[in-house]
C-alpha cells in the first residue's frame, strides 16, 4: 500500500520540529510524523510520502524549502512550491491550494506508481485531496484536526465568558478572521460530502462537532482513537534543567503544582486558568502554578494572536500580583517536556487543560502517562479521554470558580488523586500506536478493495436470515465468548449480523472494535432511536432517514425534557449521551422511577416510550422507537422472514425487542428480572454467559426450525 497523507500547516520537518514557533506548528505535526512512521512498520506498507508547501521564512533557520527528506527509508516529506516562496499561516493559505492542487497532480502523475490513497489533514488539505479526486480519482481520507465550527462556537462562548485578552483584543475575531473561518468550515463541508471517509478521533468529534456541518453523515466518520508515543512521558523524571527552568520562579518550589502545556492561543483559554488561580487564595495557598506555553525571543516578532494572549497573562500574573507563585519559563525544549510533568507529579500535582474547547486533548494522555491526574474541559475530547481513563474531572471552562474549586478538590482528596493517577496510567494502552495502525489499515485496505459484503459472497439479499444483538452485557464482558462468536460467525453465511444498544452509534462501533468484533451490518443505537446500515463498499454506513421520520411522528423533545426536568431523583446523563430522539438520565437504584415518569408524561398528554434499565439508567424515547420495532423495520427492509430474526438480551432495555421477536434469547448472565418478565415465555435461556449464550440460543432456534 501506498500512502499519501497532504498537511499544508505550520512547519513541517523530519527531525527537531519547532513546536509553537508559528501558530500552526502545533501537536498534529508530531501526531502526523508518529502516524506515518508506526504506519511504515507494517508491511503491507510500501511507501509514505507527507506532502507540503514548499516555504522560506525569516522567523527560524529550519530548512522548508528542500524538495524531500526522508523521515526513514520509507517515508519521505516532499514538499511543492507555490506561486508565494514565503510562509503563509493556515488563515491565508487559501489562494496557494489551487496551484498547489495542480503542483501535486503533476507530481503524482510523474511518479511511477500512484498513491492507494491520499489522507488529508486540515480543511486546507482537504480541498486539495478533493481537487486531485475530482482529477485522477483517487480515493480520500481526511483526518480534520480541528474544525472550524466549534472554533466559531468557541469563540462564541469566549465572548460570553467575558474573555476578550487584556485590551480586548485576543477573543476578538476581525472581519479577516471571519471570512477565512467561514472558507474553513466550508473546506471541512467539502470534506464531509468529498472524502471516502472521515476519521475523526473522539465520539465528541463525530457526534457533536461535526453535527452542524450541512453534509454531517455520522456513517461516514470513524472514531479511531489516537494514538501517541508515551513511553518518555511514562518514564519521565524531572531533570536538573527542568528543576533550575522551573525553581527560579518560585518561592515554595516543593508545593504542589498545577501545570499547563499550550501554545498560547485564545482557544486554550490560559486567562482562565491565571484568573482562577488569582481569584483563589486557597488555591494559591495550597500550589504553584506552571506554564508553559511554547517558547519566544521577544513578543514584538509573535504572530498577534500569540503575542495577545502572552501579554493578556503577563497582565494577569501581574494584576494579581502571583510572583513567587506561578512559573512561566520564556523558552524551554521539546525534551525538556516530559520532565516537565514529572517535575509535577513529584510534587503531587495537577494537570490542566481548560480550553474553551478541546478536538481531543493528547496532553491529558502524556500526562496520564507521566502519572499526573488532571482537571479538563468539559467540551470536546476530554468527555471521551474521561470517561475512558477516569484520570480526573471535567470542568466549565469558563468557571474560573469551578476550575478552582475542583483543582483544590483534588489536591485535597489524597486517595482520589493516587487513584486518578493509577487509572491514567493503566488506560493509555487504549491509545497506543499499534492498535490504531491496525484499524486504520483494515479501513484503507477496504477502500482499495471494496467488499460488496462482509466476505465478499453474499450481498445482504442473498442473505435470508438476521441476528441482533445487544452488546453490554451480552455481546461483549468476555474475551473468550467474543472469539468463539467471531468463530462461530464465519461459519453462517446467509446470516447479517448486527447489535442493538443503548450507546451511540459511534460509541457502540468503538466498543465493537475494542473488544474484536465484526463490523456489523447494521446498528441499531441509542435504544432503537437510531439505524445505520453498512453501505456496499464495507466501509460507511448510512443512517436510515425513513426510521427517523417514522419515529419522529408525536415526538416533542423538548416537551419532555420540560415536563421532566425539575425532577430531583433524576440526574442527566452526559451531553454525549442526549439524541434527538433519546433523552437519557441516571437515577438512584431500585426505584419506581419508571411507572412515576410514565404517568407525569401522560398527565401532561405526552406520548413517550421510558424504559428503566440495568438499575440506573432511564432513557426517553419516541414512542414508536425501541429496539424490538427497530428490527422488526429492518427485517422488513432486507426481507428476511421475523422467523429467522433472531434477538439477544440480557437487560431491561432488551424487553421489548426480545418481546417482539419469535427467535428471542436471553443470555445466562441477564439483570433487570428480565426471566420473570411478562411475554418472554417464548424466549430462550441460554446456559451459557454472553456471546456463547447467543450461540448457544442462535442454534437452538436453528435446530427447532429444521425438525419443525
Ligand atoms: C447505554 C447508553 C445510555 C443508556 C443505557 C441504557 O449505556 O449509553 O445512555 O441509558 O445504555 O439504555
Ligand atoms: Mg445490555
Amino acid at each position: 500500500m501506498f500512502i499519501m497523507h497532504i498537511a499544508l500547516q505550520g512547519c513541517l520537518r523530519a527531525h527537531d520540529v519547532e513546536y509553537g514557533i508559528t501558530a500552526d506548528t502545533g501537536g498534529h505535526i508530531r501526531y502526523l510524523l508518529e502516524l506515518a512512521q508506526a504506519s511504515a512498520r507494517d508491511h503491507a506498507v510500501e511507501r509514505i510520502d507527507i506532502v507540503t508547501r514548499a516555504f522560506d521564512t525569516d522567523f527560524s533557520a529550519g530548512d522548508y524549502r528542500k524538495p524531500c527528506e526522508y523521515l526513514n527509508p520509507k517515508v519521505r516529506i516532499v514538499r511543492l512550491p507555490t506561486p508565494d516562496p514565503a510562509y503563509r499561516a493556515k488563515e491565508a493559505l487559501w489562494d496557494q491550494l489551487p496551484a498547489f492542487t495542480d503542483a501535486l497532480v503533476d507530481y503524482i502523475d510523474g511518479l511511477e506508481r500512484a498513491p492507494d490513497v491520499l489522507h488529508a489533514h486540515y480543511a486546507d488539505a482537504a480541498d486539495v485531496a478533493a481537487g486531485v479526486k475530482a482529477r485522477r480519482g483517487l480515493p480520500f481520507v481526511f483526518t480534520a484536526h480541528s474544525l472550524g465550527l466549534p472554533k466559531r462556537q468557541c469563540a462564541a462562548r469566549a465572548g460570553q465568558c467575558g474573555q476578550g485578552g487584556q485590551n480586548g483584543q485576543s477573543g476578538h475575531i476581525d472581519h479577516g478572521a471571519v471570512e477565512a473561518l467561514d472558507r474553513r468550515i466550508g473546506f471541512e463541508n467539502v470534506a464531509l460530502a468529498q472524502a471516502d471517509f472521515v476519521i475523526a478521533s473522539s465520539r465528541d468529534e463525530a457526534e457533536i462537532q461535526y453535527a452542524d456541518y450541512p453534509a454531517y453523515e455520522p456513517g461516514r466518520i470513524r472514531v479511531i482513537r489516537p494514538a501517541s508515543d508515551l513511553q518518555v512521558f511514562e518514564k519521565a523524571e524531572p531533570t536538573p534543567r527542568v528543576q533550575r527552568m522551573l525553581e527560579r520562579f518560585l518561592v515554595e518550589p516543593d508545593k504542589p503544582a498545577l501545570l499547563a502545556i499550550a501554545r498560547p492561543v485564545t482557544r486554550k483559554n490560559l486567562a482562565s486558568l491565571i484568573r482562577a488561580y488569582g481569584e483563589s487564595p486557597a488555591l494559591q495557598e495550597r500550589a504553584n502554578l506552571v506554564i508553559l506555553a511554547g517558547g519566544r525571543q521577544s513578543l514584538a516578532a509573535l504572530e498577534p494572536e500569540i503575542a495577545d494572549n502572552l501579554r493578556e497573562m503577563l497582565h494577569l500574573i501581574d494584576h494579581y500580583d502571583l510572583y513567587g507563585r506561578v512559573a512561566y519559563p520564556k523558552q524551554h525544549r521539546v525534551a525538556d517536556v516530559p520532565g516537565v510533568y514529572a517535575w509535577a507529579r513529584e510534587r503531587a500535582g495537577l494537570f490542566a487543560n481548560v480550553a474553551f474547547n478541546e478536538p481531543f486533548g493528547l496532553t491529558l494522555l502524556e500526562a496520564a502517562a507521566a502519572g499526573l491526574p488532571v482537571i479538563a474541559t468539559d467540551s470536546g475530547g476530554p468527555n471521551d479521554i474521561i470517561e475512558q481513563c477516569h484520570n480526573g474531572v471535567l470542568v466549565n471552562p469558563c468557571s474560573t470558580d469551578a476550575i478552582a474549586e475542583a483543582a483544590l478538590a483534588l489536591f485535597e482528596d489524597l486517595p482520589r488523586w493516587q487513584a486518578c493517577q493509577r487509572n491514567g496510567r493503566d488506560a493509555i494502552r487504549l491509545f497506543d500506536w499499534p492498535r490504531h495502525i491496525d484499524y486504520y489499515h483494515r479501513l484503507l485496505a477496504r477502500l482499495r478493495e471494496p467488499q460488496p459484503s462482509r466476505r465478499g459472497r453474499n450481498t445482504p439479499c442473498q442473505r435470508d436470515a438476521l441476528l441482533a444483538c445487544d452488546i453490554d452485557g451480552t455481546l461483549v464482558g468476555c474475551a473468550p465468548g467474543v472469539r468463539a462468536f467471531n468463530g462461530w460467525y464465519h461459519g453462517q453465511a446467509h446470516m447479517m449480523f448486527g447489535v442493538a444498544t443503548g450507546r451511540s452509534f459511534h460509541s457502540a462501533l468503538q466498543i465493537l472494535e475494542q473488544a474484536g468484533l465484526h463490523w456489523p451490518d447494521f446498528v441499531v443505537s441509542s435504544v432503537g432511536a437510531e439505524i445505520h446500515c453498512l453501505d456496499a463498499n464495507g466501509v460507511t454506513y448510512r443512517r436510515d432517514d425513513a426510521w427517523q421520520a417514522h419515529i419522529d411522528v408525536g415526538w416533542s423533545r423538548q416537551a419532555v425534557v420540560d415536563a421532566l426536568g425539575d425532577m430531583p431523583e433524576l440526574v442527566a446523563q452526559s451531553p454525549l449521551e442526549q439524541r434527538e430522539h433519546k433523552i437519557s438520565y441516571l437515577c438512584e437504584a431500585g426505584s419506581d422511577i419508571a411507572p412515576r415518569l410514565r404517568a407525569r408524561l401522560a398527565a401532561q398528554g405526552l406520548d413517550a416510550r421510558v424504559i428503566h434499565s440495568n438499575g440506573r439508567c432511564v432513557d426517553v424515547l419516541p414512542a414508536r422507537a425501541s429496539k424490538g420495532a427497530a428490527v422488526a423495520w429492518l427485517a422488513d427492509r432486507y426481507g428476511v422472514n421475523r422467523e429467522r430474526a433472531y434477538v439477544a438480551g440480557d437487560s431491561a432495555n432488551d424487553v421489548d425487542m426480545l418481546k417482539a421477536l419469535p427467535c428471542a434469547i436471553i443470555v445466562a448472565n441477564y439483570c433487570d428480572g428480565l426471566v420473570a418478565t411478562s411475554g418472554l415465555a417464548h424466549a430462550y435461556l441460554a446456559r451459557a454467559t454472553h456471546a456463547r449464550g447467543v450461540i448457544e440460543g442462535v442454534e437452538h432456534f436453528q435446530a427447532q426450525s429444521h425438525v419443525s
